[in-house]
């Protein structure tokens, strides 16, 4: 190369060359080749040019320094800009194929739930606890003292025939009722006594409303000056916080052999408020449970002083709970395990 003009020459036609092929290049590590090539030393377009020197005749030596700088600087920029576009144009479709639509409803996953009994157990045991109500666990097999004659329900009690016992012997029996742990409880503790008692409990009796095996709550107060007041009192908490805000209680006469007097324990139907449907029969009012005064005999029986305390005791089916608060018209569902009843119900 001898003169200017063949280098402006050569110098546009090598940028003309880049500016074409750049135009080809569609990704950024592309571009970061392409450089490479261009600008190496020894056998780049524009990295040989400085080796060119020595055959430039002295005069033109600085011109000729001068171009090729400055098509090196145009070429880092050109490069430069291309990159940058090329990196934004690859950010955006990352972006786009990585966009997450926040607003979309989330996945549900199936979670297992507690069976319908638990629920019902829990909330009783919620709701008990927070009238400070302790929790005794009696056995499930009893002596037919416990079961039956320290409640007032001696051997040739006609009330013995309420439930149909299964008998493990003249001694043992599977318990028909809670109120079995009442007598241990009255015998090793001494008033003030508050206890609620869950458990099983057996009966031979096989319809949709009966299972040989279900689970009763009892409940015991006994203490100084206790009414039957006090246990409607705690009735009206329980069945508001089971069965909705506006249900009301209504105690019938009723008979237990250790209660005197004895109740039944409606609410008012909280599916017709009232007004008279299938479930509460016509009437307005659903029965849910046994309770009454504790009976002076019992209280002696276990070595209280009835002259002194009184007590109030109920009992709670936790199946019949169940069964009304969800709408089962059958205790075997609660029994058969079937997932696809038992996982509607998540309270
Ligand atoms: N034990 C009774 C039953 O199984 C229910 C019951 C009624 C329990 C009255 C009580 C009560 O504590 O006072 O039918």
């Amino acid at each position: 190369m001898t003169d200017l003009n063949e280098l402006s020459q050569k110098l546009a036609s090598i940028r003309q060359d880049i500016e074409t092929e750049l135009k080809e290049i569609a990704d950024s590590k592309g571009i970061y080749e392409y450089r490479k090539t261009i600008m190496d030393g020894k056998a780049g377009k524009i990295g040989s040019l400085m080796r060119e020197m020595g055959k430039i005749p002295k005069d033109l030596k600085a011109e000729y320094g001068k171009r090729v700088n400055e098509i090196k600087n145009w070429a880092q920029d050109v490069f430069d800009r291309a990159d940058e576009k090329l990196k934004e144009q690859e950010m955006e479709r990352r972006y786009a194929s990585e966009k997450i639509d926040i607003t979309l409803p989330a996945k549900k996953f199936k979670k297992g739930n507690l069976h319908p009994n638990t629920q019902v157990r829990m909330q009783l045991a919620d709701i008990f606890g927070s009238m400070g109500f302790q929790i005794y666990e009696g056995t499930e097999i009893e002596t037919d003292y416990y079961n039956f004659t320290a409640l007032n329900t001696p051997q040739d009690h006609p009330a013995r025939d309420m439930q149909d016992t299964f008998y493990l012997g003249p001694e043992f029996l599977l318990r028909t009722q809670t109120s079995a742990g009442q007598v241990h409880v009255m015998e090793n503790q001494k008033p003030p006594i508050k206890i609620i008692s869950p458990g099983k409990v057996f009966r031979s009796d096989d319809d949709a409303t009966h299972s040989p095996m279900f689970s009763q709550m009892e409940g015991l107060v006994v203490d100084k000056g206790i009414t039957l007041c006090d246990l409607k009192g705690m009735l009206d908490v329980f069945v508001k916080k089971i069965f909705g805000e506006d249900t009301k209680t209504r105690l019938r006469p009723s008979y237990f052999p250790f209660t005197e007097p004895s109740v039944e324990v409606d609410v008012s139907c909280f599916q017709c408020h009232g007004k008279g449907c299938r479930l509460c029969k016509g009437t307005g009012w659903i029965e849910v449970l046994g309770a009454g005064v504790v009976n002076k005999k019992v209280l002696e029986g276990c070595g209280i002083d009835s002259d002194i305390y009184s007590g109030i005791a109920f009992g709670i089916g936790i199946e019949r709970i169940a069964m009304l608060k969800y709408g089962i018209n059958n205790i075997k569902l609660l029994f058969e395990s079937d997932l696809r009843v038992l996982s509607q119900i998540d309270d």
